[in-house]
């Protein structure tokens, strides 16, 4: 049998892992989460979250793809047999959820470069969503491909998959060392010009503001976990495949604290940037800054052209940084997406990664065109309102079910982890698995039962 590929070095694995952690949602989501959730008190329940439930994960995926060394259905498999199709539940939202991602990359391509003559225009809005992907309401309309979106997307893929066919270490290793490290040093000057604009205190004040009242909601607390788990990348199948190629001798743990804490760290940065620049908006337009608050893709390709018009000086430079700051974040959780059916349909079928690159890779980059249509928009607001409802905490309530109650196999988890970490898992972490996640969880699965169905 082949050799299982293996990361080169330890930093090579944590970029990987925090390269997977650091995407769109750091930037677009987590602000606007952050801010409509309590503001500055929205911190206490997104820490407990961290700590009770995303770090608590981190160490179990880690340990179950360092123990069984196998693509997410083949380490469920290999646990319990009966647990296969966890894995390939998994491995499935991960599918969908790279096809829809990378056309948004496509889009931020795109506006990297828009951003040096400003060809957006003054209109953003209607830019984006009548201009430049001529949306059409009708889904039957918008037959045709826009080609603004489809040459960048052609481009994000032949990255992507040529990324996988150079494998672990050659590809996916070599290339998150040169994306994360750019993509801070990019982030950390966009953020400092943002801060330092006129206007920009009164958008972090609106951000940091602390509504203390929110924080017995229920709604907040299922806003902090679903916020750690789409933003850890936890249940998307991708650490359990990230941790299969480690060296036996492996600092677990450790790993998983370092993931939690840098992907939270460059979420905070997100939040201090968006808020810095939505301030100097303010300042411009005269509305006050809850006015301008936004997220999602009209956060990014609205409101962000708007502010980069507004900008003193240099503001094609700025707006390329942004746009590029969110290509790469975007392509080193893509192509960790895309890992997690790469190495799973190559080990249920015995093929080469070559084969099965290109046969997984090349599907999702098909299905991929249908969301660089004219009505591109309106199935990829359909596919991600799905998933991110009822995709991403049920995999990881269930997940958590299996291993904790019906395979009963943390003990086990936790002899192994403790094996070879420094720092050692207490009876806390059973607790947080088996008892505090599934009730939240489960709460969180209830709440949307309720609003969605009843
Ligand atoms: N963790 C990523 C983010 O914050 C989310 C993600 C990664 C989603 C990979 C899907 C796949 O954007
Ligand atoms: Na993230």
């Amino acid at each position: 049998m082949e050799k299982r590929a293996q990361w080169g070095t330890r930093a090579g694995f944590i970029l990987a892992a925090v390269g997977s952690a650091i995407g769109l949602g750091n930037i677009w989501r987590f602000p606007s989460v952050a801010y409509e959730n309590g503001g500055g008190a929205f911190f206490i329940p997104y820490l407990f979250a961290l700590l009770t439930a995303g770090i608590p994960l981190l160490v179990m995926e880690f340990t179950l793809g360092h123990k069984y060394r196998g693509s997410a259905p083949l380490s469920f498999f290999r646990m319990n047999k009966k647990t296969e199709w966890l894995g390939w539940w998994a491995v499935l939202v991960s599918f969908v959820i790279s096809t829809y991602y990378a056309v948004i990359i496509a889009w931020a391509i795109s506006y990297s470069i828009f951003a040096f003559n400003l060809s957006w225009g003054q209109d953003t809005e209607s830019f984006l969503f009548s201009d430049y992907l001529n949306l059409s309401v009708d889904p039957g309309q918008a037959g045709s491909l826009v080609p603004g979106v489809l040459i960048p997307l052609i481009a994000v893929w032949l990255i992507t998959l040529g990324v996988l066919f150079k494998g672990v270490k050659k590809g996916i290793e070599a290339a998150n060392k040169i994306f994360i490290p750019t993509l801070v040093v990019l982030f950390l000057i966009i953020v400092i010009r943002a801060i330092t604009l006129p206007g920009a205190a009164e958008g972090l004040q609106t951000f940091f503001a602390p509504n203390f009242e929110t924080i017995t909601s229920g709604s907040v607390w299922v806003a902090a976990y679903g916020q750690i788990f789409f933003s850890l990348s936890i249940a998307f199948a991708i650490m359990i495949t990230y941790s299969s190629y480690l060296p036996k001798k492996s600092d677990i743990t450790n790993n998983a604290f370092i993931t939690g804490f840098s992907n939270s760290s460059f979420e905070l940065l997100a939040g201090i940037g968006v808020f810095g620049a939505l301030g100097f908006m303010a300042s411009q337009s005269g509305v006050p800054v809850e006015d301008v608050v936004s997220g999602g893709v009209g956060l990014a390709f609205v409101v962000f052209p708007q502010i980069i018009n507004e900008f003193p000086a240099l503001n094609g430079l700025f707006g390329f940084l942004f746009f590029l700051s969110l290509v790469l974040a975007g392509l080193s959780s893509l192509i960790s997406i895309s890992e997690t059916y790469v190495a799973a349909i190559s080990e249920k079928f015995g093929l080469s990664r070559t084969a099965a690159v290109g046969l997984g890779g090349g599907l999702a980059a098909i299905i991929s065109l249908l969301f660089a249509t004219q009505g591109g928009l309106y199935f990829l607001d359909n596919a991600d309102y799905f998933i991110n409802q009822f995709g991403v905490a049920f995999v990881g309530l269930v997940e958590v079910i299996v291993i904790a109650w019906f395979v009963r196999n943390l003990n086990d988890f936790q002899t192994h982890a403790n094996g070879i970490s420094d720092l050692h898992l207490g009876g806390w972490w059973k607790i947080c698995l088996g008892v505090i996640t599934p009730i939240v969880l489960g709460y969180m699965m209830f709440d949307l039962f309720k609003t969605n169905i009843l």
